[in-house]
């Protein structure tokens, strides 16, 4: 059984990935979903989450580590690979996620795009609120009318998508990211995936990363 951990910048589409993966049969873990799906309790928990999350911040080290971990062993009853959207996403966090599993067992995806990409990828980004499908206006349209091709649902803007929030998360990224990119580079854990390609090209050399 190994890690699989998805690593690169807002929009660089990891989300879009990780759904197919899901559909062949993969399992996955969205760390953003698992954060939006608190909010959406209205939990007191959910409440703090929320206010960092819409002003594009991280939510701290020891509350997504432990939350992450509590997950992650709930999950190791197989043998399955597990795929890791989105955690660890710090050097605190990736120390955290290092206490807790061997490095023989991780294989760090890095999906590099650069910045202008990444920013019309954000503002035309759209969102299933039923299945979370995720969307693109121009590049990945739904079928119909702007509404969910499984569900029927109108698509609806992600809150940390409008411009001011999408500047801070990238600036988030470079400063509190990136530098674990390299981190995984200089233990010979990390391979890097052109991600400016179509998804399918993307989707087929993690396919092949996972053989
Ligand atoms: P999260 O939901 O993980 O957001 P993110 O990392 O900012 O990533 P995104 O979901 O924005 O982008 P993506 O790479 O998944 O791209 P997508 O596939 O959608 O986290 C949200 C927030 O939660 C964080 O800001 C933070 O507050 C908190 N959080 C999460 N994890 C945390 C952690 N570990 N620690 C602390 N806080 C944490 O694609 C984007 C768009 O591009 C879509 O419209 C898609 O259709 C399109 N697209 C995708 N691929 C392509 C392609 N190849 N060509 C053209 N268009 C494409």
């Amino acid at each position: 059984m190994r890690y699989i951990l998805l690593l690169g910048p807002p929009g660089c589409g990891k989300g879009t990935q990780v759904e197919l993966l899901k559909k062949e049969g993969f399992k996955v873990l969205i760390t953003g979903d698992i954060l939006r799906n608190e909010i959406e309790k209205n939990s007191l928990l959910g409440e703090r989450i929320k206010r960092i999350v819409n002003k594009g911040e991280l939510v701290p080290d020891d509350l997504i580590v432990e939350l992450m971990e509590t997950i992650i062993k709930e999950d190791t009853s197989s043998d399955k690979d597990i795929i890791i959207d989105g955690y660890p996403r710090t050097v605190g966090q990736v120390e955290g996620f290092l206490k807790n599993h061997s490095d023989e067992k991780i294989i760090a995806v890095y999906l590099k795009v650069d910045k202008d990409i990444l920013k019309k990828r954000l503002t035309g980004r759209r969102v299933c609120p039923v299945c979370k499908r995720v969307y693109h206006i121009e590049y990945n349209p739904p079928k119909n009318d702007m509404k969910c091709d499984v569900c029927n649902e109108p698509l609806i803007i992600r809150k940390d998508d409008e411009p001011e929030v999408i500047e801070n998360r990238l600036s988030v990224y470079d400063k509190q990211t990136q530098p674990i990119v390299e981190l995984f580079e200089n233990k010979g854990l990390l391979r890097v995936i052109d991600a400016q390609r179509t998804i399918s090209e993307i989707f087929t050399d993690i396919k092949e990363i996972l053989m």
